[in-house]
């Protein structure tokens, strides 16, 4: 039997790890699945000690974990590295969120500034590893960022569908720069994301967006990097920005695998937030996970703008089995907690400040208390969009007129 294989999240039909397919046969999700006898013979000191070697594939925050990510790529990798990134604490974010003990791992240092490139590297390996030569997603901007610049490295074809005018300049510019074709969809995220989908079938493109069951397993390595830096205490909750639900989707997994393999004996919470205005899981929260009434989103956080997240079906069941919660919090209380963010010399782009303007809010319900250990998910760079920096900063540019008398009285009254 293989060690690794594709499995049905709700029928647990089974599929082979190298078939092209992104859904079961009775309509539900896939995941990777793998033989337990796997989380026996790795140690937690192996996983650690790979990052001091030269070799890319031990060197990356992603590969280093590969017994618990996809074994069988691991001899094809196409890594960067990626991964291995900054866990951060500073007083004024403490104070901000009201929480003693608050951390921040920064998904903004990968390669190309977003977590992204850690379940992009496992999908772009995959299509490598079985002879695809043709890939593509749908994308707020991160992800076809990510896609571009892996498909660049493994010299595929790489195609980004993106909601035309709704992604920032700096992420755009990236697809470009790093070789994809952009197609720009009349409509917003969701529709792109139907037409990938429908290229998927159709065109021969292989689809690496998160229904793609590659991707969330290489996102895994962010809650592994976390758990490791804690020495496998686990903190209190992790809170992370939703909007397809993938990273939901692939926090639960990796701490139920840990959890199943005894490697932490505490189930972490999983904190999702949205933004008011992209909220339908929040909705469906609020209605016990009923169903999922897709929306017409919009917020200014545009990473996050999405109304029919694909991946509910895997992300609603994480809430439940980890007796998480999901927030919402307004474009206004994003934009202070950014503001906040960036002030202390972390920064981060919009939607990854959600995370702490959803703390800030579940501490004042009672939810979240003062004296737990809590992580924010920092999903993507500062520079990812400054358009939206421009827009809402305070702090203005003073012009130099030539007259240096005035100058000086500038830098007086500074
Ligand atoms: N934060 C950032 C910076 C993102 O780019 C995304 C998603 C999320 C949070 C939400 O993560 O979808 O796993 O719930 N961006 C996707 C993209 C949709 O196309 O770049 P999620």
């Amino acid at each position: 039997m293989n060690k690794e294989w594709q499995q049905c999240v709700k029928c647990g039909m089974t599929y082979d790890l190298n078939n092209v397919v992104y859904q079961c046969t009775c309509g539900s999700m896939l995941e990777i699945a793998r033989d337990p006898a796997i989380f026996q013979k790795i140690t937690k000191d192996q996983f650690k000690s790979r990052r001091l070697s030269t070799k890319d594939i031990d060197r990356s925050g992603v590969w280093r974990f590969r017994e618990f990510i996809c074994e069988a790529s691991a001899p094809h990798a196409v890594t960067h590295p990626e991964g291995n990134t900054n866990i951060y604490q500073r007083d004024e974010l403490s104070i901000f969120g009201a929480v003693d003990n608050l951390w921040f791992k920064h998904e903004g240092e990968n390669p190309t500034g977003s977590f992204k490139d850690r379940g992009m590297t496992v999908a772009v390996t995959q299509a490598k590893k079985i002879g695809l030569s043709f890939v593509g997603c749908a994308s707020t901007g991160n992800t076809s960022a990510a896609l571009a610049a892996y498909a660049a490295q493994a010299g595929l074809k790489a195609v980004v569908f993106i909601p035309d005018g709704k992604i920032s300049t700096g992420k755009l510019a990236q697809a470009l720069a790093y070789g994809a074709h952009c197609i720009a969809v009349q409509g917003d995220f969701d529709t792109a994301m139907t037409l990938v989908q429908e290229a998927g079938r159709d065109c021969g493109m292989y689809v690496v967006n998160s229904i793609n069951p590659f991707r969330p397993e290489g996102q895994k390595s962010i809650i592994f990097e976390v758990l490791e830096f804690f020495d496998y205490e686990s903190p209190d909750w992790i809170v992370v920005p939703a909007g397809n639900l993938g990273n939901t989707s692939a926090f639960g997994k990796a701490v139920l695998e840990l959890y199943n393999a005894g490697w932490i004996k505490k189930m972490p919470r999983i904190a999702s937030v949205q933004a008011e205005g992209a909220n339908p899981f929040f909705k469906s929260y609020k209605n016990n996970f009923a169903k999922l009434e897709p929306i017409k989103a919009e917020t200014y956080a545009t990473a996050i703008r999405i109304g029919n997240p694909v991946n509910f079906e895997k992300a609603y069941k994480v809430i439940q089995s980890t007796n998480g919660v999901v927030e919402e919090v307004t474009d206004h209380e994003i934009t202070i907690a950014k503001q906040t963010i960036d002030r202390s010399g972390i920064g981060c782009e919009p939607a990854s400040a959600s995370s702490l303007a959803g703390v800030k809010k579940l501490v004042a319900a009672g939810i979240m208390k003062k004296h737990e250990k809590v992580v924010c998910i920092l999903t993507g760079n500062i520079l990812k969009d400054t358009d939206a920096i421009l827009k809402s900063s305070t702090n203005a540019v003073k012009v130099f007129s030539g007259d240096l008398k005035k100058l000086k009285e500038l830098l007086a009254a500074l």
